[in-house]
């Protein structure tokens, strides 16, 4: 891998970035024993198999087989150069680095690069604008008039683009981009008749959206006098995806870690109330339903999810989809509930930022005590029959709870409003949680620990079992490395131990240190870079006596042997069948039953 980084500002940039901090701002982490366990990023799964060790710096999914240290892991998830990540890593960490470093291959696309710097170079022009110019003035009294502070502003690059033909088109073009690539990225408009170029966004507040790393990679811009349409958005493209990306994700993401929890607006305007109100772990989506691929997004990050909707009927129906979707994918999903048909945003303008805290986040509801309520526009509750049906329902979705408890709690709540016996509605939730086997729920959570396990003892040779040992603690003992290089040099059985003990050797010699995730950059093949991580996370001891280690060499060594052995008598014998001379090659047969024995002896 050439890089003009120096090796000693790579190592210590991995030193400051803990590889459990950097996939717990893409995965939500929880301890188990000495890993972090999650849910892998890099292929679909309900149940976690994707594990970090924080002591050897790396991680591995057991299910998917991905693993690698933290530079890797980016260079995965962010589909960044090697470079990029370096670079990515070192802004975390606040480090520079060396200034003839910085030109260096991009993952992107020229168009892609291009078109990014455009949408820079527009949010600071109209960001500019709103904030300190006259040509900016209207945009900005609207904004005060809605209570936007200018430390919200700022937060959000809020702008203005002025109602001028070709205000954007002229920086842009001065700038040197190509009027082409604006167009079809949706900045500027090309006139059918006069094939004139022109500004798309004109005399709107421009609200940037950000992709997860914090890059303008759309507008939208909000009408101040009731221009249609309200927002006018940049077109979909490869960059900007309305059903991937979640406003303010990227400023929400530490909040929303933190917290283990998040709220979800839908409107800018309500991501920026909440975040004036200080309530800081909010995204929006952008007018569209929420989709799997964002309530996926979410569940990486938290359990539970606080939808706050606006308060009208349309927002209660996309409550309740975003709801069912998000509990698809795993999340507990509360409700915080606006009464008065007002919108967040809104009800913070009437009612402050601490009433909102309180009376509508702080007191959400949970789903059921949510749905019980949504699912009465269906039934006439004066009626017998509705009041059994809804009934019905209701227990239906109080037997998926996991917690007896809480079933108990809303069994009661059912039992006091429809006077139905506490008992005969536990015994129907019983038969509900029967057919459907919630039970069955419980038994997958194990199965994380059962992934572990069935890859890590899968019945193996012996011989195979004390080259993955030896292995295991070669990679963290340069002496025992040393040993073994002296007695067995690079004669493993298994093509994978052979290529990982030649670089580990070389490695060693360079003076480098026992550490797993700098040693693995070394292995370019996939296949062996995942044989070497399940070689790291075999469990060692601290100690490993010179006996051992010689019972294991002897193992390998009694197998190359037998092996070349074996593998010459049949050769013989196929020989000795070639010259008609059944005697001779039953001979042969016999003695590699017995070299064969023996090598089950051993083992
Ligand atoms: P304000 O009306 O300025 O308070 O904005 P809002 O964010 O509260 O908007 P609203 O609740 O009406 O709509 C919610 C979201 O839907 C907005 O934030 C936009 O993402 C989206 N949206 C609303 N109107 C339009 C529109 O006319 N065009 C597009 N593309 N999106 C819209
Ligand atoms: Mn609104």
């Amino acid at each position: 891998m050439v890089n003009q980084i120096p090796n000693e500002v790579i190592e210590q940039i991995r030193n400051s970035n803990d590889i459990v901090d950097v996939v717990g701002e893409y995965v939500q982490l929880k301890k188990q024993g000495r890993n972090y366990v999650g849910l892998c990023p890099f292929h679909g799964e309900k149940t976690p198999s994707f594990s970090v060790t924080q002591e050897k710096q790396i991680f591995h999914c057991f299910g998917c087989h991905k693993g690698g240290n933290v530079v890797t892991f980016l260079m995965e998830m962010e589909s960044f150069t090697f470079f990029e990540a370096i670079k990515h890593l070192a802004d975390r960490a606040g480090i520079d680095l060396p200034s003839n470093s910085l030109k260096e291959e991009s993952s992107l696309s020229k168009e892609s690069q291009q078109v990014l710097s455009a949408h820079e170079w527009l949010t600071k022009l109209y960001h500019h604008l709103i904030r300190f110019t006259k040509d900016g003035k209207e945009g900005l009294d609207y904004l005060q008039g809605r209570g936007v502070s200018d430390e919200a502003i700022d937060a959000f690059q809020l702008g203005y683009a002025p109602n001028t033909k070709d205000f954007t088109a002229t920086f842009l073009e001065k700038k040197g981009f190509h009027n082409q690539l604006l167009v079809k990225y949706g900045l500027l408009i090309r006139n059918q008749d006069s094939d004139l170029v022109t500004d798309r966004f004109r005399g709107r507040v421009i609200f940037p959206i950000r992709n997860h790393l914090g890059k303008t990679v759309a507008f939208a811009g909000r009408a101040m006098e009731g221009q249609e349409p309200k927002y006018l958005n940049s077109p979909e493209t490869d960059l900007f995806q309305k059903g991937k990306i979640l406003y303010n994700f990227d400023l929400a993401r530490k909040h929303i870690r933190k917290l283990n929890e998040v709220i979800l607006f839908e409107g800018y305007m309500d991501v920026i109330s909440a975040y004036q109100s200080g309530i800081e772990n909010v995204v929006a989506t952008m007018g569209t339903a929420l989709t799997e691929n964002q309530a996926k997004l979410l569940k990486r990050y938290v359990d539970t999810v606080i939808l706050c909707y606006d308060g009208d009927n349309a927002g209660v129906e996309a409550t309740y989809k975003a709801s069912r979707l998000l509990q698809q994918v795993g999340c507990q999903v509360k409700i915080a509930y606006i009464t008065d048909k007002l919108d967040p945003d809104s009800y913070i303008k009437e009612f402050g930022g601490e009433a909102f805290k309180r009376e509508v986040i702080g007191a959400s509801q949970t789903f059921l005590s949510f749905y019980m309520r949504y699912l009465r526009k269906d039934f006439n509750l004066s009626l017998e029959s509705d009041r059994l049906q809804y009934v019905e329902e209701v227990l239906k979705e109080i037997a998926k709870l996991e917690s007896s408890v809480e079933r108990e709690f809303y069994v009661k709540e059912i039992s006091n409003e429809f006077s139905i016996s506490v008992d005969s509605l536990l015994e129907e939730i019983k038969q509900f949680r029967e057919k459907s086997g919630s039970e069955k729920d419980k038994r997958e959570k194990d199965r994380y620990t059962k992934k572990v396990q069935k890859s890590s003892s899968k019945l193996l040779p012996a011989f195979h079992n004390a080259e993955r040992t030896l292995l295991a603690y070669m990679l963290q003992n340069r002496a025992i490395a040393e040993k073994v290089q002296d007695e067995l040099g690079a004669s493993f059985n298994i093509d994978a131990h052979k290529i990982i003990a030649t670089y580990l050797y070389a490695y060693y010699e360079e003076g480098n240190p026992e550490d797993v995730s700098i040693f693995m950059d070394r292995i370019t093949d996939e296949s062996v870079r995942q044989t070497l991580i399940q070689l790291a996370l075999i469990p060692t001891q601290t100690d490993i006596s010179d006996k051992e280690i010689n019972d294991y060499l002897n193992i390998i060594r009694a197998e190359s042997s037998t092996g070349v052995n074996i593998k010459q008598l049949k050769a013989e014998q196929r020989l000795a069948e070639q010259q008609n001379d059944p005697i001779k090659a039953a001979q042969i047969a016999v003695e590699i039953l017995e070299l064969q024995r023996q090598v089950k002896h051993l083992n």
